[in-house]
């Protein structure tokens, strides 16, 4: 697989585990409403925080051209995948998930998507001659980059969040 191929997918599957998690965390957001108001109005600002990282990914990659639908996220991306799905199904199914075991699990996804993904992964990936000389140019990386700082700078948030439910 080339470096291009690769920014692809990883821009592409990053935008659905977004949209998962923002549906995950918005769905948890409803079922704590009762008990605990303030919890579940710092989680839905994340969840809206989520659905806008998507929403931001998808205008970068199809303005710049590296836009692609890829069938098979859950392979290319792998744990956080694997955990948010799990989730969300036992949300969806009724099952209840208990505040201690959330904040645990959503904090590693946090980390697993801002620090491992976008910081680690993606930045030095964009930021490649490989990647800036055939897919995007000196303009378009720098540009992209920007983003995913800030990106990066609200997972980290997301993740403060989650530690202030504690
Ligand atoms: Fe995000
Ligand atoms: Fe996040």
């Amino acid at each position: 697989m080339d470096l291009c191929e690769l920014v692809r997918k990883h821009i592409y599957c990053s935008i659905v585990l977004e949209k998962l998690v923002s549906e995950f965390l918005s769905l948890y957001s409803e079922k704590i409403k009762k008990s605990l108001k303030d919890k579940s109005i710092l989680l839905k600002v994340v969840s809206i925080e989520s659905m806008k990282h998507a929403e931001i990914l998808d205008l970068l990659a199809k303005e710049l051209g590296l836009y692609v639908e890829y069938g098979d996220c859950r392979d290319f991306v792998g744990e956080p995948w694997v955990i948010v799905e799990n989730l969300l199904n036992e949300l969806r199914s009724g099952r209840e998930i208990d505040l201690k075991k959330f904040i645990e699990k959503q904090t590693w996804i946090e980390k697993a998507v801002g620090e491992e993904t976008y910081h680690k992964l993606l930045f030095p990936l964009i930021s490649s001659r490989e990647v800036e000389e055939k897919c995007l140019n000196i303009h378009t990386v720098k540009v992209f980059t920007k983003i995913l700082d800030k990106l990066t700078l609200d997972e980290k948030f997301h993740e403060e969040i989650l530690k202030s439910l504690e």
